[in-house]
């Protein structure tokens, strides 16, 4: 007598693995009616991860409103060289492969490899766009890494970048390897060269409420309850999920690197009210004005 259960289970897996084949090739052709056709550097939406957006259009938008973020914030211009620390698949890649000029130029590196892989489109399509992968371990993004953040040189030369940013990267990583990039930072920037970066700030003023918001929720996205040396974390077996830093200690960080506060540190969203996602779809829909999910820092150097 046949085991009929595992025949069963069988089938059911089968018909599960269909079905998602089935739905990932229909989300691919959703992608292509609604952007990829005009814009084919935009990622699939099976290869979106993280972040509000959760399909193309979206991630698209998103891509197009952080550029004008930048262009109020950092003054950015199509001729200036640009650095976009932890790239991840490319999203302010595909902002700046519309804004910037044949005498820009885009250079981006990243601790997952998958993620450089995605970017690599670029490279084909536009001869001033480069990413790298470097094998950086994070807990969160890239356990089985090799090199130390702490003590990592970035690959560029001093001076070269009129414009750096890291969007969501200082928010998981810890206080050695946070004052080692703002180094690098300051060094690879030219004098008068602006840095735009996102922190989870400690002890910021929270925002004024916003409607939009689920108000069914109390709580802030994070509390950062658990304080380490210098840095608060939210998730202990998580560490480096979400990291967040006192204003003073930012402030001091940066000074030491000769990088001056450009406009008064803008607070994000996270500390609204409101569950995380909520809060999360509220600062897409904010975009281009100031204000995001995460707060914002812009510093020139000097
Ligand atoms: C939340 S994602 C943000 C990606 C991208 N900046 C964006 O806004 O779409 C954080 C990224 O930081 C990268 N990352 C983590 N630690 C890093 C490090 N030490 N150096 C460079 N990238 C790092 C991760 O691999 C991940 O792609």
């Amino acid at each position: 007598m046949p085991d009929l259960s595992k025949i069963f289970t069988k089938i059911w897996i089968k018909r599960k693995i269909r079905r998602i084949y089935f739905l990932t090739r229909l989300s691919d052709v959703m992608d292509w009616i609604t952007i990829r056709r005009k814009e084919p550097l935009v990622p699939l939406t099976r290869d979106i991860w993280g972040g509000p957006a959760l399909n193309s259009l979206a991630f698209y938008k998103w891509s197009l409103g952080d550029i004008e973020l930048f262009k109020n914030l950092a003054k950015i211009k199509p001729n200036y060289q640009v650095l976009d620390v932890g790239c991840g698949i490319g999203r302010c890649a595909l902002g700046f492969s519309r804004f910037l000029d044949n005498s820009g130029s885009y250079d981006g590196f990243d601790a997952r490899f998958q993620d450089i892989e995605i970017c690599k489109k670029f490279e084909h399509r536009y001869t001033n766009f480069k990413f790298q992968h470097v094998d950086l371990k994070n807990s969160f993004y890239n356990p089985n890494g090799k090199l130390n953040s702490s003590e990592f040189s970035f690959p560029y030369d001093s001076n070269k970048f009129d414009f750096v940013f890291l969007i969501s990267v200082f928010t998981h990583m810890f206080p050695d390897d946070i004052k080692n990039y703002t180094k690098e930072i300051s060094r690879v920037l030219k004098k008068g060269g602006r840095c735009f970066i996102t922190f989870f700030i400690k002890d910021i003023d929270i925002i004024e409420e916003d409607n939009t918001l689920n108000k069914k929720s109390l709580k802030p996205a994070f509390s950062f309850k658990n304080k380490r040396e210098n840095h608060y974390i939210e998730d202990t077996s998580k560490p480096e999920f979400a990291v967040a830093y006192k204003l003073e200690y930012i402030k001091e960080m940066l000074s030491t690197n000769n990088l001056t506060l450009k406009v008064p540190p803008l607070p994000g969203l996270w500390k609204g009210k409101g569950d995380y996602m909520t809060i999360l779809k509220s600062s897409l829909k904010a975009a281009p004005n100031f204000t995001r999910f995460q707060d914002i820092v812009v510093v020139e150097k000097i």
